[in-house]
């Protein structure tokens, strides 16, 4: 079975330049831009809505993200918005959420339906995002449900755009050991 599979007429674009790895599975209505990695045992499922993935953004191990369908009890549907530059720690479950460039999506977390994460987030490990919340931009927000704890320093955010360079890296040192 392709691990990156159509949907009805739901067809996933992923440029040449991202590192899929072959045991991540992408479906339906998902766009995937330049310099992305998709790590094992991921999974996008835009099946019902779009997920859209920016340039640079790395989305780690056993992370699973998907959408709302439009319905009686949700006449807008929730689609997924990653920016660019954005690392995804391992296991995180997005849903229905929109994530801005430059943040932190700690290990284990949990962003629920219309959340807005602004631009120079880090989100702490196994926090929880709770549906509607907005975290704004420039803070460390961390717990369950996730708390303004303070805001980043210039080294944080010079860290953001270490990782998601670093993993920009390590996909295409990854993509070359497959080919
Ligand atoms: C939150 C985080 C950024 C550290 O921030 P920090 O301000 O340097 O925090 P500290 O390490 O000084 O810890 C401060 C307190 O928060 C606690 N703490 C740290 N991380 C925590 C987390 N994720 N959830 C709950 N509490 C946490 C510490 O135990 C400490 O508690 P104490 O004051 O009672 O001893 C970091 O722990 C984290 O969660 N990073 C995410 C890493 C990740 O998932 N990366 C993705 C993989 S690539």
């Amino acid at each position: 079975m392709k691990n990156i599979r159509v949907f009805e007429n739901k067809v996933p674009i992923v440029a040449n330049s991202v590192y899929v790895d072959e045991t991540a599975i992408i479906i339906g209505d998902v766009t995937i831009k330049e310099d992305a990695s998709i790590w094992p045992m991921v999974v996008i499922r835009g099946d019902i809505n779009k997920i859209h993935i920016e340039k640079r953004t790395s989305i780690q191990d056993g992370t699973i993200i998907h959408v709302n369908h439009i319905g009686p009890f949700n006449p807008t549907g929730n689609a997924v918005h990653i920016g660019h530059d954005v690392t995804v720690g391992h296991k995180a479950v997005l849903h229905g959420c929109r994530i801005a460039d430059f943040c932190l999506i700690g290990m284990g977390s949990i962003v629920m339906d219309d959340v807005v994460i602004e631009p120079e987030v880090i989100l702490g490990a196994n926090s929880l995002a709770p549906p509607g919340k907005i975290l704004d931009g420039g803070y460390l927000w961390m717990g369950s449900p996730a708390k303004k704890i303070r805001a980043l320093t210039d080294r944080e955010k010079e860290f953001l755009r270490y990782s998601a360079a670093y993993y920009v890296e390590l996909g295409k040192r990854h993509k070359k050991a497959v080919e």
